[in-house]
């Protein structure tokens, strides 16, 4: 798969896509750090590439067939980050959600977020109800952003809402299953992802979706996330397409 130059609408397709892309990807953005360490720059110039990486994958994605695409912005455990990092990175979402709410609003674009809001500050909080609703009509592709999440902490605050379901007498306990409890999570009424990537040549999962992800494929690239391009995606979706999904099932003769 080979993409041409990007037209007024970002990036078109030259190639037919593969025979079954995956509609729901998910990525795990890392490398920003080593990035501009690498360049002798601030970290958080990393993170400000990063941010336009993710302005571009966006706007290729639905091009690509993607229409769910899920990415990891910052986990529960990013907070022990020095506070210059922290600010700087929760700055960042806010000028984001911001700068691009016109774009997205225009380009079709559905944004959701994952994760624990509360800790969150008030003012991005704001923000990220505000975009969810302003957005919630549209269809092109479903964007889901992952700030203050944590696979294990979502796990724990989906038990918590049933727990309290069956101790207020409005569920019984044999109603906790993996229906309701996938409905409980954040993501609930989300498909779950087809593919993970991870950037930056690490090869842990780190917490990302570890339920939805379950059948998942893994696609691990050294590329760090500042460098990832729209063409690596479509290289790495067109690899996809060559995948034997089983689902714990046996290989068709
Ligand atoms: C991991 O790289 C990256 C993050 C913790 C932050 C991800 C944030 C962005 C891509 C920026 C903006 C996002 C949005 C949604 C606007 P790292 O810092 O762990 O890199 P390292 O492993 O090289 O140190």
């Amino acid at each position: 798969m080979t993409l041409r130059e990007p037209g007024p609408k970002g990036l078109i397709l030259a190639a037919t896509p593969s025979a079954t892309p995956p509609e729901h990807v998910a990525i795990i953005m890392d490398g920003n750090g080593r990035w501009a360490t690498n360049r002798g720059w601030p970290r958080l110039v990393g993170h400000r590439k990063g941010a336009e990486r993710v302005k571009e994958i966006v706007r290729c994605a639905p091009d690509l067939g993607i229409r769910w695409l899920t990415i990891y912005a910052f986990s529960t455990e990013n907070w022990k980050r020095s506070t210059e990092e922290v600010l700087g990175l929760m700055g960042l979402f806010s000028r984001y959600i911001e700068r691009e709410a016109d774009r997205l609003s225009a380009e079709g674009v559905r944004m959701r977020f994952i994760g624990d809001r509360t800790r969150l500050d008030a003012k991005l909080q704001r923000l990220m109800a505000s975009i969810e609703a302003r957005t919630e009509g549209n269809t092109r592709i479903n964007l889901t952003v992952a700030i203050n999440y944590g696979g294990r902490n979502e796990l724990a605050r989906a038990a918590r809402i049933l727990a309290q379901r069956v101790a207020d007498g409005t569920m019984s306990p044999d109603a906790v299953n993996e229906t309701t409890l996938a409905a409980a999570l954040d993501t609930g009424g989300l498909p779950d992802p087809d593919l993970v990537i991870r950037t930056s040549g690490e090869t842990r999962v780190s917490n990302f979706l570890p339920w939805q992800a379950a059948y998942a494929e893994y696609e691990f690239t050294p590329t760090l996330w500042p460098d990832f391009s729209p063409q690596e995606l479509a290289d790495i979706l067109a690899r996809f397409g060559g995948r034997d999904r089983r689902f714990g099932g046996a290989v068709a003769l």
